[in-house]
C-alpha cells in the first residue's frame, strides 16, 4: 500500500473523515441545486428561453460540460450515501453512553435525516428517469420538440406533482439540518456562527422548497403554459 493510499484509508475509517466526506458531497448538491433551480425557473420566461438555455447547457464544451457535471454529481452522491450508511453503522454499534440525550436534544428534521435522504434518493431515481432518460416515449417526442413542453406536460400527471410535493417537503427538511451541519463539519461553525448558520440553512432550504415547487404547482394548479 502506497503512503497515499494509506491516508485515504485511515482518513476513510475514521469518523470525521466520513463525516467530511459527507459534508462535502453535500456541498455539491447545496450548489448545484441553486444553479438547476435558476435554470429551471426560466420557465416563467417562457418556452424560447427555457429552450434556449437548454440547447445551451447541451452544448456546453462541445457536450462534454453536461458529462463532468453528471460524474460529479454521480460520485457525490455515491459517497454521501456510502459514507452515510457507514457512519450510522458505526454510531449504533458504539451506542455512546450520551446518545439518548443527544436524540432528546436534537431536531425534528435531524432525527429523520436517513428518512428525507432516502426519499429524496428515490425522487432523485424518478427524476432522472422522468426528464433525463424520458422513459416515457411520448413524453420523449415531445422532449426531442421542446424540453419547455416536456415539464409542462411531465407535471400534468396529479401523482406526479404529489410525489414532487412530498419529496421537495423532504429535501427541505433534510437541507434544513445538512446546510449547517455540513459547515459545521469543516470547521466553519463556531459558538457565535451556528445559530447565523442555522438561519441561514433555514433560509436557503425554504428557497429550494418554494422555487422548486412553484413550478409544478404553477403548472397544475394554475394552468400555467396551457
Ligand atoms: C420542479 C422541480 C424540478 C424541475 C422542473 C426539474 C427539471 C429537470 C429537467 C428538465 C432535467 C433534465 C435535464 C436534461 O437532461 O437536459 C433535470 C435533470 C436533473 N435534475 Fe431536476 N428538476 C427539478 C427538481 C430537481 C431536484 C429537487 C433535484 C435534486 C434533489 C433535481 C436533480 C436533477 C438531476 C440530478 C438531474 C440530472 C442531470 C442530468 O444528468 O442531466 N431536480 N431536472
Amino acid at each position: 500500500m502506497t503512503a497515499l493510499t494509506q491516508s485515504v484509508r485511515s482518513l476513510w475509517d475514521s469518523s470525521i473523515g466520513k463525516k467530511t466526506v459527507v459534508a462535502v458531497t453535500g456541498l455539491v448538491f447545496i450548489g448545484f441545486l441553486v444553479a438547476h433551480l435558476i435554470g429551471n425557473l426560466l420557465v416563467f420566461v417562457g418556452e424560447e428561453a427555457f429552450n434556449h438555455y437548454a440547447e445551451w447547457l447541451h452544448g456546453l464544451g462541445h457536450g462534454a460540460a453536461v458529462w463532468v457535471a453528471r460524474l460529479v454529481l454521480l460520485g457525490s452522491l455515491v459517497l454521501h450515501v456510502v459514507a452515510t450508511v457507514s457512519l450510522t453503522r458505526q454510531n449504533r454499534a458504539a451506542r455512546i453512553a450520551y446518545a439518548h440525550e443527544d436524540t432528546l436534544r436534537a431536531s425534528k428534521s435531524s432525527k429523520i435525516m436517513i428518512w428525507s435522504g432516502l426519499t429524496v434518493l428515490a425522487f432523485i431515481i424518478f427524476h432522472i428517469l422522468h426528464f433525463t432518460v424520458r422513459t416515457d416515449a411520448q413524453l420523449a417526442k415531445i422532449a426531442a420538440e421542446s424540453p419547455y413542453q416536456m415539464v409542462i406536460v411531465g407535471f400534468q400527471n396529479w401523482l406526479v406533482v404529489i410525489f414532487y410535493a412530498i419529496s421537495m417537503t423532504l429535501l427541505c427538511s433534510h437541507l434544513s439540518h445538512g446546510f449547517s451541519s455540513a459547515f459545521q463539519t469543516l470547521g466553519f461553525s463556531s459558538s457565535k456562527t451556528r445559530s447565523l448558520l442555522d438561519k441561514l440553512g433555514k433560509a436557503y432550504s425554504l428557497l429550494i422548497l418554494v422555487g422548486f415547487l412553484s413550478i409544478p404547482i404553477s403548472i397544475r394548479i394554475f394552468g400555467y403554459g396551457s
